[in-house]
């Protein structure tokens, strides 16, 4: 049986939050953002492993404790200057610390989507344990598309039928993932099952029925903060 790993890209510096400190280290329910993500993906039990990418000069992240998720987590400071990059350095690395095997699963999270639930993983993991290539969770598009002309004028409106929004986590074969991000490297993708796209293969979407936006602008983190709340047992 494949082994579960999870990866966390968290070396970005979140220039849309316009916040001085990097968005991951936000302050979401009395933690760090990032802490969110950790903590769903660590006490899945499926997970053997969790891999937290880090940039290499990261002043941030020893300055909370982590010890709680001591015999699962594993930091790694080698994050690139795109995602993508800091998936594959990632990767890189692990085999230098760990026993992978080339069809073991890696779930590729994103630090900035703190609202993942168990429920959410288990659900990814489950409908795609028998799937050659793997795949995501995502959202079926919900408003209108417009395409616009450059100075906003609407060109044309868009079917939004077949259209998915991608979020995380994106589940691949460990050797299929690092093969794709090589080839791709040069190319501007911004999620891993682009690259793995590129290679002729064909991710499946796992409908996400739950919040699992990804923080990116600040009212993004306001409404991550109600949905917390809310969530939490009265
Ligand atoms: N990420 C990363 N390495 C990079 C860029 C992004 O590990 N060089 C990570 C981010 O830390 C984040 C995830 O990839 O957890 C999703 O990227 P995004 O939401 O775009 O985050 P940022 O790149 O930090 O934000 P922005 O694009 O607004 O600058
Ligand atoms: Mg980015």
């Amino acid at each position: 049986m494949p082994n579960y790993f999870a990866l966390i890209p968290a070396a970005g510096y979140g220039s849309r939050m316009e916040n001085q400190l990097p968005k991951q280290y936000l302050t979401l329910a009395a933690r760090p953002m990032i802490y969110h993500a950790v903590k769903t993906l660590c006490q899945s039990h499926k997970i053997t492993r969790v891999f937290v990418v880090l940039s290499p000069q990261d002043p941030e992240w020893q300055k909370y404790d982590w010890d709680e998720f001591s015999d699962k987590l594993t930091v790694l400071y080698c994050g690139g200057e795109t995602r993508a990059q800091s998936v594959l350095n990632g990767l890189a690395a692990v085999p230098r610390q760990f026993t992978v095997e080339p069809n073991d699963w890696v779930l590729v999270h994103d630090a900035a989507r703190p609202l993942l639930m168990q429920s959410q993983l288990n659900q990814l993991m489950d409908e795609l344990a028998g799937d050659p290539v793997g795949g995501l969770l995502a959202v079926p598009v919900a408003d209108t598309l417009k395409r616009s002309d450059a100075n906003n004028y609407v060109r044309q409106t868009e079917s939004r039928e077949h259209l998915w929004q991608a979020q995380t986590p994106q589940m691949f074969r460990y050797q299929t993932l690092v093969d794709a991000l090589n080839k791709t490297i040069h190319m501007n993708i911004t999620d891993d099952a682009s690259a793995i796209e590129a290679m002729g293969l064909r991710p499946r979407l796992v409908h996400c029925k739950d919040y699992n936006f990804k923080i990116t602008y600040p009212q993004d983190l306001e409404l991550a903060k109600l949905i917390i709340q809310k969530r939490r047992p009265q």
